[in-house]
Parts: structure tokens; C-alpha cells; sequence
């Protein structure tokens, strides 16, 4: 089981760049893991508070699945000289922890790439960067650059711009670019259009392996009629899904990721077990999202911390309001839910 975000001597003054930059990529692939057996007895309090504010990343089965088909899809490509290279796309409703994959599965590989080139400098084998709300290409193209730390001129124009990140990913020889947001590239504007034709542009001037992560793009504009079919014909679809608690294999699956979580909890008086005794619970509160059982899990240890109990109980958990989303999931009628799909589902390449 992963666990891997900060330890607790966070500065709260620290510069936040994003991971869409350079330097906010290099600082979370950078940032030391916490290991299970951590010794926090001379945690401070604000040390408890940034470390579960921060927490830790699991693994998780879309995470896994993710993984296996980006390690098959590097070796596919690794050598192929063609254009068309095999990418993925990650889809699924919103915090669902797709962000999180991308990112951790970027960081595994950067760090695998440190090891096998210890003294080379000179390498960027992962770029990230998110699509901006409203893209044109030249914007997408300029994110790119931004990541680079590339300066844009104002009155560079799109081709040149295109021009200067390929070359520069080329010289920096990276091998996996990750794409985040692409629910946000409307291919039915004119914008979102050119800007879906830029990023297969850029997928075939750069020789490395793509994976994009959006909201439900599976029937998007991005992957269907005629602009979509190149990208659907090249891409493999993993739907990233709420975790379902209907068989006994599903629920072993809920109760090791709510069990991960309680273990990587840094709280003095927490009994453990707590956590993993209200599985069923937690499930129904929180719509098998992980992005919502975090956010219970962290928030119940943030009030723990505060008011000195740094202990997790039942009530606490009841007194935590969740987002909108798994709010509105509680208070509907059992039959009115939205059925949670298969963990991972991956449909044929067409
Ligand atoms: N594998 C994981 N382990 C621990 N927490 C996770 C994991 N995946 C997601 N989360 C939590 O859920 C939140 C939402 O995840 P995110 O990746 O942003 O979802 P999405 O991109 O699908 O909207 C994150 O901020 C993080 O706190
Ligand atoms: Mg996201």
C-alpha cells in the first residue's frame, strides 16, 4: 500500500507553485514519504494539523489499473516510430481521484527515471499540465511552455510557441506527458476544436506516451464524431469510479482503503479499528468517493486535534458535514441512488 505525501515539518509560509509548473512538480515528486511506522511522538500540534491537511496517498484499484496499462502502454510505445503512439484516458465523475493517479503515477515514474540516470541533469521524463478553462490552442500550447518555465512572448504565435515546447520536451527526452482537466476542451467551439487538434499535434511531435484525466469524457466531443475518432482509435478508456460496496470482494476492497487511511492516522489517543469497524458507514456517507471519505477522514483528525481528544469516534464522524455531492447522496432515497459502476472498466480501443 502506497502511503507517500509529506511529513509533518510542512512550512505553512512555503511558496505554492502549482504541479502544472516546473517547480511545483519538482517539489511534489521531491517531497519526502511518510512511512507507516513514522515516529510522531514529538509531533507539535501545527505539525498533526499540516500532516492531515496533507495526508497520505493509497493505493487504490483504478490507481492499480491505471498503472499496469501506463507501464504496458510505455513499452508499446517505447520504441515505435510511427506517429501514433497508444495513450489513456481516465475518466469518471469529480473526486474520484483521478488527479491524484495522474500524479502519483508521474511521481513513480520520475523517480524510476532519477534511479536509472542518477547524474544526468538534463532529463524532464514527465511533464503535467491542466487544460485552462476556455482553451485555445495557443493557451494549451502555452501551458506547455509554462510547465518548460519557457518564457512566452506576447507576440509569439501559436506555431512558434508549438514549436519551442516540442523541441525543448524532445532535448529533455520526456517520455510521459499527463493532461488534466480535458472535460474542459469543449470540441464543439471552434476553440475546443483547434485546441483538441493541437493536443494530437503535440501527441505526434513528441515522442513520448499520453494520459489524459477528465469528468465523464467517455461520450465527449473529445472522443467521438469525426475530430474524436483519432483520439478514440489510438486512446484506451479507464473509467475512474466510486468504489461499489454491493459483493464481498467489493467490500474487502472498501474496508482495506478505509483501513489504510486509519493506519496512516498520526493521533495519539486514536484506537484503532474505529475507522474500519464503521466501513459500512463511512460507505453510505460518502458514496464509495474517496475524495469525500479523505475529506471525512482529515477533517474528523483536524477537530480531533483541536479540541485535544486526537481521537476519532462515531459521533465525531456524525457531526462532519460532507460536500454537496455526498450530502445529496445521504438524504436520497436508497432506490433513487445512482448505482456505483464496476471499479475499473476498460473498453476496446476502436
Ligand atoms: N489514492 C488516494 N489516496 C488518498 N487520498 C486520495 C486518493 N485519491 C484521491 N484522494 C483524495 O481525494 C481528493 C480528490 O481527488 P482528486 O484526485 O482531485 O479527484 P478528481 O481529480 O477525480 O476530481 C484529493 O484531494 C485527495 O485528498
Ligand atoms: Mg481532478
Amino acid at each position: 500500500m502506497a502511503v507517500a505525501a509529506g511529513a509533518g515539518d510542512v512550512d505553512t509560509d512555503e511558496r505554492f507553485d502549482p504541479v502544472s509548473t516546473w517547480m511545483g512538480w519538482q517539489r511534489y515528486v521531491d517531497s519526502a514519504p511518510v512511512t507507516a511506522d513514522a515516529d510522531d511522538s514529538g509531533w507539535s500540534r501545527e505539525q498533526r494539523l499540516d500532516y492531515h491537511s496533507q495526508f497520505v496517498v493509497v493505493s487504490t484499484p483504478a490507481m492499480e489499473k491505471v498503472s499496469v496499462q501506463l507501464q504496458r502502454m510505455l513499452l508499446l510505445n517505447r520504441r515505435h516510430r510511427g506517429t501514433a503512439r497508444r495513450g489513456l484516458v481516465v475518466s469518471g465523475p469529480p473526486n474520484t481521484g483521478k488527479t491524484t493517479t495522474l500524479m502519483e503515477l508521474g511521481r513513480i515514474f520520475e523517480l524510476a527515471d532519477r534511479r536509472k540516470h542518477p547524474d544526468v541533469h538534463d532529463r524532464l521524463p514527465v511533464a503535467f499540465v491542466s487544460v485552462p478553462p476556455a482553451s485555445t490552442p495557443k493557451m494549451l500550447v502555452s501551458e506547455f511552455a509554462r510547465f518548460l518555465g519557457l518564457p512566452v512572448l506576447q507576440r509569439m504565435n501559436q506555431a512558434g510557441i508549438t514549436d519551442a515546447v516540442c523541441t525543448t520536451l524532445c532535448e529533455l527526452r520526456t517520455q510521459l506527458v499527463l493532461v488534466d482537466d480535458v472535460h474542459l476542451l469543449d470540441t464543439r467551439t471552434r476553440s475546443g476544436a483547434e485546441t483538441s487538434d493541437q493536443i494530437k499535434h503535440l501527441g505526434e511531435r513528441i515522442p513520448a506516451t499520453f494520459v489524459y484525466a477528465g469528468v465523464e469524457v467517455d461520450d465527449s466531443p473529445l472522443l467521438t464524431g469525426p475530430r474524436g475518432q483519432q483520439l478514440a482509435g489510438r486512446f484506451k478508456l479507464l473509467r475512474n469510479d466510486p468504489l461499489p460496496y454491493g459483493t464481498q470482494d467489493q467490500r474487502q476492497v472498501w474496508n482495506e482503503l478505509v483501513s489504510s487511511l486509519e493506519n496512516a492516522l498520526r493521533l495519539q489517543h486514536h484506537r484503532a479499528g474505529t475507522l474500519a469497524r464503521q466501513s459500512a458507514y463511512l460507505h453510505r456517507r460518502t458514496a464509495g468517493v474517496i475524495g469525500s471519505l479523505s475529506h471525512l477522514i482529515r477533517e474528523a483528525a483536524t477537530v480531533a486535534i483541536l479540541d485535544g481528544t486526537q481521537s476519532i469516534t462515531k459521533s465525531l464522524l456524525d457531526d462532519i458535514e460532507l460536500d454537496i455531492r455526498a450530502q445529496q447522496h445521504l438524504l436520497a432515497p436508497t432506490a433513487a441512488r445512482p448505482r456505483a459502476r464496476a471499479v475499473t472498466r476498460t473498453r476496446p480501443q476502436t
